[in-house]
């Protein structure tokens, strides 16, 4: 492995000098630094990756076993070595397969409940299964970080299919999200979905307890508007909620890959059944192919590779996902959590410190809106981006085809823009043309020179529909496992997310003045000392 990533470093340097826009001279490179799979297009090609990057981090590939650990997970082995858990988020999309975990077939109580979330939704959805004032017309989904951000991302993204109840998500512990969500709605015609793999993460729970007493007030029968998603039966019963009305799950689905079974709920709410069992089918669809296709064709270990290339060769830290979609306007946050608290990781699976770093940071926002944004720091601020465009052929609105095009024509823009720059004696000569003359010309031309030779990636569909948006939402879970791999980490765990959560307990007392403040440190006593005041106020 070592040498691998030595050979990838002594090859980085070699190429230093290459021109991305040099590359694209050969005529065969964006045939041969893309890749499609069905209708979907992955062009990596703005990339300064050439054939023996990319042969080299084949092997990188190769030497971590990236293809046995996929097998591994499918078959569900306990790959996820520091919980004892096995990995199946894969089987939720795979409902007639059997797959054994500690030599038990687990599908067919999987397959039950996904019988039971289907005529649960039928009956919403036709009305009859309703609240005290008739059919449900709003769905509230609480629930946070995988029991939200999944099925939140989705509702927006599948906004042409949904049919159904609107949805509402809940996630924040801060009271504001509650309340502003709660205030337009009618209780009575309410569904409350509590949507916790634990159910004890204390924002679900706190917003969960705040939506009871909101319904209680309202409503003969609370119970009635209430619905949970949790592995946890005992404390779905204790909370109150009908146990017809709870739909299980199974600890080997971790949090931020559970949208395909009952976290999903809301959004089988919304687009039907129908529309979700194509959702399935779209994530069934690239987890055949990440299985079956060889790694310098496999979409998932590619995205993987030119991640590895940008942010451990090339030392890029953060990656920029822009979708051209305003539907997927949520997709860069749903990414964050997939991506960050899967790979942000210091030690590897052996509990030994990371030789390389762990994963980047992943930020980004609909295009064409942060062209007007943080594109700035993009196109000439001294660090680089890798950016990652998604791009749809079609739109969902034939009467706005010309606003489509026009959002296709920013997207292709920015990445030929990012390839291209504009050196400096184009924008002398641009601003000599305007008058421009001595001191004045050159001190205003530099301002205008974009460096270029930044690096892009674009992901092309079709269309954003059901199955499109279960395709790529598979390809970044196994784009992120195969990367895991690769760095020798734990991809399935978040112990990161503990120390905090541990010391908000310990601090609730001492901000209510029960518990005094004198062994915290004197920042945290200071700032304790104001927003209690802040509160008495
Ligand atoms: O805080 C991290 C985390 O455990 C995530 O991994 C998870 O998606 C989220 O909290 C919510 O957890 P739960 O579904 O158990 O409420």
């Amino acid at each position: 492995m070592k040498t691998n990533w030595q050979g990838l470093r002594a090859h980085h340097a070699e190429i230093a000098d290459t021109r991305i826009a040099g590359l694209l001279k050969n005529p065969s490179r964006a045939a041969e630094f893309s890749v499609r799979h069905g209708e979907m297009l992955f062009d990596f090609s703005k990339t300064t990756l050439d054939a023996k990057a990319l042969s080299l981090l084949l092997k990188l590939s190769d030497a971590a076993g990236v293809e046995a650990k996929r097998d591994a997970m499918f078959s569900g082995a306990k790959i996820n070595e520091t919980e004892g858990r096995a990995v199946l988020h894969t089987a939720l999309r795979n409902l007639n397969a059997a797959v054994m975990v500690d030599g038990e077939n687990v599908m067919p109580p999987v397959r039950a409940t996904y019988a039971r979330m289907v005529e649960f939704a039928r009956d919403v959805r036709e009305g009859k299964i309703k609240g005290q004032g008739g059919a449900y017309t709003d769905v509230v989904n609480i629930g946070i970080g995988g029991s939200d951000l999944g099925p939140a991302m989705a509702y927006l993204a599948l906004a042409p299919y949904g049919d159904g109840p609107r949805c509402h998500f809940v996630s924040n512990v801060d009271g504001a999200h509650i309340h502003d969500t709660l205030r337009g709605l009618n209780p009575e015609t309410t569904l409350v979905i509590i949507a916790s793999k634990t159910f004890t993460t204390i924002e679900t729970m706190t917003n969960a307890e705040t939506a009871r007493v909101w319904m209680a007030a309202q409503v003969t029968d609370p119970a009635a508007q209430f619905a949970a998603v949790s592995t946890a039966a005992d404390k779905t019963a204790a909370f109150g909620i009908d146990p017809s009305r709870v739909f299980g799950f199974e600890d080997w689905v971790g949090g931020r890959y559970s949208m395909w079974g009952p976290i999903g709920l809301s959004l089988m709410l919304a687009i039907g059944p129908a529309g979700f069992d194509d959702f399935l089918a779209g994530a069934a669809d690239m987890d055949a192919h990440f299985r079956h296709a060889a790694p310098a064709h496999n979409l998932p270990i590619l995205l993987a590779l030119v991640g590895i290339w940008h942010n451990q060769i090339c030392g890029y830290t953060t990656r920029a996902v822009l979708p051209y979609d305003q539907r997927l306007s949520r997709l860069p946050a749903y990414l964050q959590q997939l991506e960050m608290e899967s790979n942000g990781k210091r030690v590897s699976m052996d509990g030994v410190d990371l030789v390389e770093h762990s994963g980047p940071v992943v930020w980004g926002e609909p295009g064409t809106n942060g062209q007007h944004a943080f594109y700035q720091l993009i196109h000439q601020g001294t660090r680089v981006v890798p950016c990652e465009f998604i791009v749809t052929r079609q739109g969902h609105e034939p009467e706005l085809a010309h606003q489509h095009l026009l959002l296709v024509a920013n997207c292709l823009a920015q990445s030929e823009a990012l390839m291209r720059g504009r050196n400096l004696a184009e924008a002398t000569e641009i601003m000599a043309k305007k008058g421009l003359t001595g001191a004045e010309l050159d001190r205003q031309a530099r301002h205008r020179v974009f460096p270029g030779n930044r690096p892009s990636t674009t992901l092309a569909i079709p269309k954003l529909t059901p199955f499109t948006l279960g395709q790529i939402v598979a390809l970044y879970e196994h784009r992120v496992f195969v990367e895991g791999v690769i760095l020798g980490l734990n991809s399935f765990d978040q112990w990161g997310v503990e120390l905090g959560k541990e010391l908000a307990v310990a601090l609730q007392p001492i901000l209510e003045g029960r518990v005094s403040a004198d062994d915290k440190d004197a920042s945290t006593r200071m700032l304790v000392d104001y927003l209690r005041a802040a509160k008495q106020a």
